[in-house]
């Protein structure tokens, strides 16, 4: 299954300076997909779009354009989106290679071409996309652990920090049960671990763990309805069918990410942890 993912590390936008702006800095696991969303200005909704790679603007190479035929090349495509104001480059099965300056760009006839970079670094280990994640008692909790395709055939696991014999072996290409604690292993680029008919004993800190030293920590906290009802009414009927406050802080992605074709939605999947990736 092809599994589109993204993980905005640092989330610091060009905006204010010109009229393209797209995120600053990127890091992506290694054999997987990243799309950039570039925002431009009304005034550029008919103008060619293109993706460029290089230190410097000047002396970038074009790598796709809005009005390629199809504008996909190799692995990079682009489609632009001018209802939302906005292009998407999708770059798919990263490789170490692939880390560079980009530039999102417009061609500008007769005229200077507008512009905005990002810095795109792929990397190696495990990483989640989401380092908290809260259920409450008697639902179920998921919690996504992405790791790079050089680790596609390591031992993958699920652990209770703190006690390493609680581990969970993850099987690629199945679904495991351990009790309550299902894992799912697509093989390729990430293993889903869900946690179903939570309990207040399983809310605390666990890792995910690729081979031997990569691991990457996730907070579960579980919420009893029964307690937070009456101090905290107001915030969670604001909350009611969307997320509440500290969820929202956390990441704003549905748990499957398999269907981000448009522009605009590109724009909010992000997640916004600052997340330490543990290289070797
Ligand atoms: C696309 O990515 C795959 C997997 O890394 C690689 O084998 C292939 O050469 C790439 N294609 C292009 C055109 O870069
Ligand atoms: C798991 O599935 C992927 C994609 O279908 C495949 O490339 C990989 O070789 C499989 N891994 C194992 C251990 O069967």
């Amino acid at each position: 299954m092809a599994f589109h993912l993204l993980i905005f590390v640092a989330l610091l936008w060009t905006g204010v300076l010109g009229d393209v702006s797209t995120v600053k800095n990127l890091e992506v696991m290694e054999g997987h997909t990243v799309s950039i969303p570039c925002h431009y200005e009304p005034k550029y909704a008919r103008y060619i779009k293109y993706w460029c790679r290089g230190s410097t603007f000047a002396y970038c190479k074009v790598l796709v354009r809005t009005d390629d035929v199809p504008p996909t090349k190799g692995n990079v495509s682009i489609t632009d989106n001018p209802a939302e104001l906005v292009f998407t480059v999708t770059m798919t099965s990263l490789r170490e290679e692939d880390s560079a300056w980009y530039w999102c760009g417009v061609d500008i006839r007769g005229g200077r071409d507008d512009h905005a970079y990002v810095h795109v670094k792929v990397i190696h280990g495990v990483s989640v996309l989401k380092n908290e994640v809260s259920g409450e008692k008697g639902g179920s909790v998921t919690v996504q652990c992405l790791y790079s395709i050089k680790h596609s055939r390591s031992e993958k696991q699920w652990c209770r920090s703190g006690d390493w014999s609680t581990c969970m072996a993850a099987v690629s290409n199945r679904t495991v049960e351990h009790g309550r604690v299902r894992i799912t292993d697509d093989g390729v680029s990430a293993f889903t671990v869900t946690v179903q008919k939570l309990e207040s004993r399983d809310a605390g800190w666990y890792w995910c763990a690729v081979g031997h030293h990569q691991q990457e920590s996730v907070r579960i906290t579980v919420i009893d309805l029964r307690t937070v009802k009456d101090d905290t009414h107001t915030e969670r009927r604001q909350g009611d069918g969307d997320m509440d406050g500290s969820e929202l802080a956390v990441a704003i992605n549905p748990p499957h990410l398999d269907s981000r074709t448009d522009g605009s939605k590109a724009a909010v999947l992000f997640s916004a942890v600052s997340k330490q990736v543990h290289m070797f």
